[in-house]
């Protein structure tokens, strides 16, 4: 059985430091593994369609997902880089496994208890979110599925999705696996909430310098003045600055806050320098990447095409067993 690595992500704004290390780094890691054999990577136009109702906003949103994900410098031999939208396949099947599962069942969708409690229309696009995901999953037959912890109960869904459908029909899918890295399956903000596009607390990857020292600086702390002894182990400022800096620099600024010998404004301004220093390169290539609008559409056709191809073999098996 061959590995298939399989993650997309929403083209709804601007990809932020919660992305990064709740989702795409993991995969970046395991694209560099030698037993995973293919690597896909799809913007979610579909699912964003229950946000974003601008043409022009989403078109806007996906160039910059696209241009952030080829920016982190992924192996293109490997990875297949595509729009969901381009995939007719995933609707049908979206509409077989939405015969599968039931409205109560979807019902205890945390995602979507969440979307209503915040106010957030239920639309049967919002309600069917975690089936729309599960053809995502499922059409590839991939095993593995990188994410943030906030999406383990999506994949869960599509395991459960795969074993009704291979009891019902006959095995036809693989039942997936999540990769969920359990020091960044939830990034704080810079409130100390979980780090999301919708409680704006977030860092962006490739905001200007002076706005990632703004925000930094905006970071919650708690009031311990300069030469007060302060606790490491819970601080909104080391909590992001761990992601960033090699175990000596965290050993050493633990130290420095257990003693009191370093300020919060002094650790925040490590910490944005951490943050522009890790970005730096990846900025440089995003930067020449987007003066190459056609080296981009070009891989997002092959990406396309290679996609296509697997899905079209899976829905030609899945219309014999259904009947269709
Ligand atoms: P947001 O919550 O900002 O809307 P998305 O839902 O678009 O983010 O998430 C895209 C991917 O990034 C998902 O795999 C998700 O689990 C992951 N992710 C988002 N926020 C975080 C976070 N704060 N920590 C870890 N992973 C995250
Ligand atoms: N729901 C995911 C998110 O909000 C995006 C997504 C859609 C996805 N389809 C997927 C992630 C399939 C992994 C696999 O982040």
């Amino acid at each position: 059985m061959s590995n298939i690595c399989l993650t997309g992500i929403q083209p709804t704004g601007k990809l932020h430091i919660g992305n990064y290390f709740g989702a795409m780094k993991p995969l970046l890691e395991l694209s560099q593994n030698s037993e995973i054999d293919k690597i896909l990577i799809f913007v979610a136009n579909l699912h964003a369609l229950n946000s974003i109702k601008d043409a022009e906003t989403l078109r806007a949103y996906t160039t910059d997902i696209v241009l952030d994900y080829l920016a982190l410098g992924l192996d293109i031999n490997k990875t297949s880089l595509f729009l969901q939208s381009d995939i007719r396949e995933l609707t049908e099947l979206t509409w077989i496994f939405n015969n599968l599962v039931s409205v109560a069942y979807l019902e205890r969708s945390h995602a979507y208890k969440d979307a209503i409690v915040n106010g957030k229309e239920a639309s049967m696009g919002l309600f069917d979110y975690p089936v729309l995901m599960a053809a995502d999953i499922l059409l590839y037959k991939s095993t593995i599925v990188p994410v943030g912890q906030d999406q383990k109960q999506h994949i869960e869904i599509a395991q459960k999705i795969a074993d009704k459908f291979n009891s019902q029909y006959g095995e036809i899918f693989i039942r997936p696996k999540p990769y969920i890295k359990s020091e960044t399956a939830i990034v704080q903000g810079l409130d100390g909430r979980k780090m999301s596009k919708s409680y704006k607390n977030t860092i962006e990857l490739f905001e200007g310098e002076d706005s990632i020292r703004l925000k930094v600086s905006k970071i919650i702390t708690d009031s311990k003045a300069p030469n007060e002894p302060k606790d490491p182990t819970n601080c909104n400022i080391l909590s992001l600055y761990r992601l960033f800096a090699s175990p000596e620099e965290i050993t050493h600024i633990e130290g420095q806050y257990r003693e009191g010998i370093i300020s919060y404004r002094e650790a925040k301004e490590l910490l944005a320098e951490a943050i522009l220093n890790y970005f730096a390169p990846i900025r440089q290539r995003r930067q020449e990447l987007s003066l190459q609008p056609e080296y981009i559409q070009d891989i997002l056709n092959k990406g396309a095409q290679n996609a296509q191809t697997s899905a079209k073999e899976t829905m030609n098996q899945v219309r014999k067993a259904v009947g269709i």
